[in-house]
């Protein structure tokens, strides 16, 4: 896709159509819509009248226009973005993205957007995440009936604004979009193609493609270190494990000294729940059960191209759940790297047992700040559903500022309680801790306190993702599949320890 930033002369941009932001309750008078009015002979106007557009958020209005003058545009977009004041970032990029996946519909190959907003870097930067994110699509393995109707350009209009931010917001825009259409890719990947190793080989080409370190630990020097809880694991499965560890280095450290943030993903290729075997019903779905791993790649990769001031660590942990006689046992005990002994009483729960690695490798490696992320538990599912992703964590500031982050970026993070008591429900009989708690019982905080049982000195926070990673409709801005959950939010939060 290609962009461009405007700051005059909207009306006369060279594109197949025009589109524009409406406020619920917006007049057709309003200085933004009377030309646009004018130029469709009042159908603006009379479309408001009758109650056809109301400017309610995700509302779409096509409108013929009859290109003469300088007027190069052949229709107009009325894109509603609901009340003025609940307008923010996410409102811009969902209304870029019903107006591209309206207007290729329509065979419309470029249009101009005026997403009334002030601010140049804001305006561009959603504009063109919107855009690219709303044309991603399921249909990567498909060799005919492909959506191949696509929007290929598209001009941001910002009323007077200085160019160099709209260039600025268009590359942040292109970034952060594609970022997150690299982890959506990722986790629609079937699993027999992206097994650990293949995650590996991607986030290797990723890495050199964007100049960031990347080391991969083997099951050999994964045994050495100690990290038992994660090979058991991967007993079961013919595709060895694998640890993608990526490094950020800034050119300058503005962060506060000895800060390393490390952001922690849950790579399970793929989870049959093991010998706790899942029932077969929807059991594919857990092809996403990588998309922790998912976003933390698609994060560094934002981060490697965008250059915060501040050094990041990126940590995925790629297994596969498999059932067979090398498989762990309920009832097996094992001992993670930190010394501390695990009794499996049920083999479903993996999530927590490779992230307990994996974070207590991330502070070896110097992490002071952890946020791991994972599609950890059904109950998440139960208690948010797909709006909210579940948040918990050691430092209240920590998980604060990710909340914050999130409103801004238009993901909503709820948090869940941790004490004492909650972490007494996972003491084991005959071992220091067991992988799960009392049935039916907190099933997200039980993953939480099992995780921070790993955690020794770092500031930490929790996400569970399995209610937002995947979304299983159609939405007017996004196709049904990944969403590249928290991308934007982990992205933010690193550009705000700069
Ligand atoms: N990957 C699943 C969690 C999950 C379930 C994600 C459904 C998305 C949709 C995880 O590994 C798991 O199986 N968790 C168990 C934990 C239980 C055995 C304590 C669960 O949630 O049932
Ligand atoms: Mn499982
Ligand atoms: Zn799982």
């Amino acid at each position: 896709m290609e962009f461009q930033g405007i700051s005059s002369g909207f009306t006369e941009a060279g594109v197949d159509a025009l589109a524009v932001a409406v406020f619920k309750g917006e007049k057709a008078s309003s200085p933004a819509l009377k030309e646009l009015d004018a130029l469709t002979v009042g159908h603006i106007a009379s479309a408001m009248k009758t109650g056809e557009f109301s400017g309610d958020s995700g509302e779409v209005l096509s409108l013929r226009l009859t290109p003469k003058g300088k007027v190069k545009a052949s229709k107009l977009l009325l894109v509603g973005v609901g009340e003025k004041s609940d307008y923010n970032a996410y409102g811009i990029a969902m209304a870029a993205g019903c107006a591209t996946r309206t207007l290729r519909k329509a065979n419309a190959k470029s249009f101009a957007f005026d997403a009334r907003v002030e601010d140049a870097v804001v305006a561009a930067q959603n504009t063109v995440q919107g855009a690219i994110t709303s044309q991603f699509e399921l249909d990567k393995y498909k060799t005919k009936d492909k959506n191949d109707k696509l929007v290929t350009k598209v001009v941001v209009f910002v009323n007077g604004a200085k160019l160099p931010d709209l260039a600025r917001g268009v590359e942040r825009g292109r970034v952060i979009g594609d970022s997150m259409n690299f982890a959506r890719d990722l986790a629609n990947e079937p699993p027999n193609i992206l097994h650990p190793t293949e995650m590996a080989k991607r986030a290797q080409a990723m890495a050199k493609e964007t100049g960031l370190k990347c080391e991969v630990l083997d099951e050999a020097k994964m045994t050495k270190l100690g990290m038992g809880s994660l090979m058991s694991v991967s007993y079961g499965s013919e595709q060895p494990a694998k640890m993608i560890v990526l490094r950020y280095t800034p050119a300058k450290n503005t962060g506060k000294k000895g800060e390393l943030m490390a952001l922690v993903g849950k790579g399970i290729t793929f989870d049959t729940g093991g010998i706790s075997l899942k029932p077969g019903e929807g059991m594919d779905a857990m092809k996403y059960d990588m998309s922790g791993g998912a976003t933390v790649l698609g994060t560094m990769r934002a981060i490697a191209l965008l250059k915060p001031s501040v050094p990041v660590l990126g940590i995925v942990a790629a297994v596969e759940n498999m059932p067979d006689g090398k498989a762990s046992r309920p009832s097996d005990v094992v001992t993670a790297m930190n010394g501390k002994t695990i009794e499996i009483l049920n083999t479903d729960a993996e999530g927590r047992l490779i992230l307990a690695d994996a974070v207590a490798y991330a502070e070896t490696q110097g992490a002071t700040k952890i946020v791991d992320m994972a599609t950890l538990t059904g109950a998440v599912i139960v208690a948010l559903g797909d709006q909210n992703t579940g948040i918990m964590g050691n430092d209240q500031a920590l998980v604060d500022e990710i909340i914050d982050c999130g409103k801004s970026t238009g993901e909503g993070f709820w948090q869940l309680p941790l004490s004492k008591e909650y972490s007494k429900q996972i003491r084991s009989d005959i071992a220091d801790i067991k992988n799960i708690g009392p049935r039916g019982k907190a099933g997200t905080i039980m993953g939480a306190v099992f995780i921070q049982e790993f955690v020794d000195k770092a500031k930490w926070a929790h996400l569970d993702i399995a209610g937002t990673a995947w979304f299983d409709g159609v939405r007017p801005h996004q196709a049904k599949g990944p969403t590249g959950v928290a991308v934007k939010s982990l992205f933010e939060l690193v550009e705000r320890s700069q």
